[in-house]
């Protein structure tokens, strides 16, 4: 997830491009970089870790043209570096990009198999070559000629001494807007980098392609001119920091589609499923006889739903451990247990521990990370991003489902490597995983539901989630979301356990929300529901859309769709992150920063 910004006009260039990446500075920064043609000449600067870095250095060497492009880097391929960072400048053209070019690898190859040098580990700089390789007489011309060659989702602009007016742009599956001034036009991945020069927009549409001038702005699809409509945008500032929506938390719960598609994207060709970061040879991952996994907060409650992946898909013993505990009992470890630290940010101070002990003992160490080089992914022998893009709400939503498709995604890594399972078997799960997005979409368009339930519910001063098997972890994320966001009191049971204890806390004035997705254990949990019922609990149920059964037995029924039991918790979290954020805004919290919290817990 990076910012682009992109101008064309009058003014000069790059004190625009540079205020307008510093509205996206919410997006992350590991680097960050403009580029400016002037006088039919490219040049471009380039600066490590913050935009300030940038700032200094533009000071020491400013950048004259009143057309260019900027780039602030969230590295998904190779790590925060100046060489990678953007733009990428190869022959008579820069570009910056958002998003991920699927077949970077093989386009690389061939490339460099024709002369191409590559000056970073991007993914980005293989479209630069294919522009520069593949040059019509203009950019626009060019850029249809490439774009068939590159799968993913993307947006890219760029310039070309060439054409020395003119910006070009396309979008894919990666958000672009395209700002109108008078005598200027401007080209940027988000709204607040241009509301202070413009409130007129045209929202690009996926596959279109679009020509600015300071004049003019043609836009094309599958090669036709077309016409996109202008839309005036009333957000304030910071609204439009966040999408429009009210919070970013509850941005990132509308984000889980792309989030969730962007982890899935490049890892299975139709036949293998290739985790290259893994950085695990053959005979190693075929050595795998123990995992643990070791994690903080909701990434450990992504570890307890991993466990039923590995083992179920993997066939191995897996432990899951709190970081925190882990760091300080015996662990019995050696060459052939893998330990998996799971962490959003990759700054977590007990997961760092663990990880390094882990590693003393002599265990091979591999991350599920969604902060590329991060302290922690620095400190593994290999890594599985979760591509999520940044998380700015300090309650994580779309890190954890997309942990749990990470998870699912290494369980099956395991077992095609251990020869458990077939490219067909392989090749059936990826399309189950791939089917989830779709399914996230139907739950997020019954958000009003949640509403309505909070709007009910929000003064109660204690909550019990349950849930049983794969979905007893999801039990306990939607009482820590509801917690640590709202500050009700809530506590997630395995619901066999109810009879263990907690059924004494049960009466007419506790909502108990209970996950019942189909499952293998249905029958069983709807008996442990009948408990809560008889003790006037309220039952508060989240069930399949063809299941009609909980009418009589519960106050409110959420529903989502059917999908199999074992991906059924990626979806049940939604509903569960629904919940805590509309409870909390109802009783007027600070969701995006609630109290005594951090983001990054980089303390012990
Ligand atoms: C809860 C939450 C925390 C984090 C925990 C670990 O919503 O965000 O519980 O999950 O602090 O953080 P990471 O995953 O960055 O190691």
């Amino acid at each position: 997830m990076c910012g682009i910004v992109g101008y064309t006009g009058k003014r000069a260039a790059m004190p625009i491009i540079l205020e307008g990446l510093k509205k996206l500075e919410y997006r992350g920064y590991d680097s960050a970089g403009i580029s400016t043609l002037h006088h039919n000449e490219l040049t471009h600067v380039k600066a490590l870790g913050k935009l300030i870095a940038l700032e200094e250095q533009l000071a020491q060497e400013p950048l004259a043209g009143s057309i260019g492009i900027g780039h602030t880097r969230w590295a998904t391929h190779g790590k925060p570096s100046v060489p990678n960072a953007h733009p990428h400048v190869v022959g008579t053209t820069a570009i910056v990009h958002n998003g991920i070019i699927e077949n970077y690898k093989s386009l690389r190859t061939e490339l460099e198999a024709h002369g191409s040098q590559f000056l970073s580990e991007t993914d980005t700089e293989t479209v630069a070559h294919l522009l520069h390789v593949h040059r019509r007489e203009t950019l626009l011309e060019t850029l249809f000629a490439i774009l068939p060659m590159i799968r993913g989702a993307y947006s890219i602009a760029a310039i070309d001494t060439r054409d020395p007016h003119t910006l070009v742009c396309v979008k894919q599956e990666s958000p672009l807007v395209i700002g109108l001034g008078k005598n200027e036009n401007f080209v940027a991945s988000d709204i607040p980098a241009l509301l202070a020069h413009t409130r007129d927009f045209i929202f690009l549409e996926d596959g279109d392609v679009a020509a600015i001038t300071p004049e003019s702005v043609s836009i094309y699809h599958h090669g036709q001119p077309v016409e996109r409509p202008i839309k005036t945008v009333s957000w304030s500032p910071s609204a439009a920091e966040k999408g429009g929506y009210k919070h970013f938390m509850l941005k990132e719960i509308h984000e889980q589609p792309r989030a969730l598609r962007d982890t899935l994207r490049g890892k299975f060709d139709g036949k293998t499923l290739q985790l290259s970061d893994l950085a695990l040879t053959p005979q190693e991952v075929a050595s795998i006889r123990r995992i643990q996994l070791v994690a903080c907060g909701t990434s450990w409650h992504a570890g307890l739903v991993g466990k039923y992946y590995l083992e179920q898909i993997a066939r191995i013993p897996v432990e899951v451990d709190i970081a925190s505990e882990y760091r300080y009992r015996t662990k019995v470890v050696d060459s052939s247990t893998l330990v998996v630290p799971i962490t959003q940010s990759g700054e977590t101070a007990d997961t760092l521990a663990a990880l390094k002990d882990a590693k003393r003992e002599g265990a091979k160490v591999i991350t599920v990370c969604n902060v590329v080089d991060s302290s922690i992914v620095r400190e593994s022998h290999g890594v599985l991003y979760t591509n999520a893009g940044p998380e700015i709400g300090v309650a994580s939503t779309k890190a954890f489902t997309t942990q749990l498709a990470a998870l699912y995604l290494l369980a099956l890594f395991i077992a095609q490597e251990q020869k458990r399972l077939d490219s067909a078997a392989i090749a059936e799960h990826i399309a189950q995983l791939e089917a989830l997005p779709a399914v996230i979409e139907t739950v997020l368009e019954r958000e009003e539901e949640y509403k309505n339930f909070a709007h009910t519910f929000h003064d109660y001063p204690n909550f019990l989630f349950l849930g049983r098997s794969f979905n007893f972890p999801i039990a306990l994320e939607g009482a820590l979301k509801l917690k640590e966001i709202s500050y009700i009191h809530a506590e997630g049971y395995a619901s066999g356990e109810m009879k263990h204890g907690p059924i004494a806390l049960i009466d007419a004035q506790m909502p108990v929300v209970v996950v019942a997705t189909a499952s293998a254990v249905y029958d069983k949990l709807v008996s442990n529901v009948e408990e809560v019922a008889a003790r006037d609990g309220i039952v508060v149920a989240l069930v399949n859309d063809a299941d009609t059964s909980w009418g009589k037995k519960a106050h409110t029924v959420f529903r989502v769709p059917e999908v199999p039991e074992m991906l059924s918790p990626i979806v049940n979290a939604v509903p569960m992150q629904f919940i805590a954020y509309y409870v909390a805004d109802f009783k007027g919290c600070d969701v995006d920063q609630p109290r005594n919290l951090a983001k990054s817990v980089t303390v012990e």
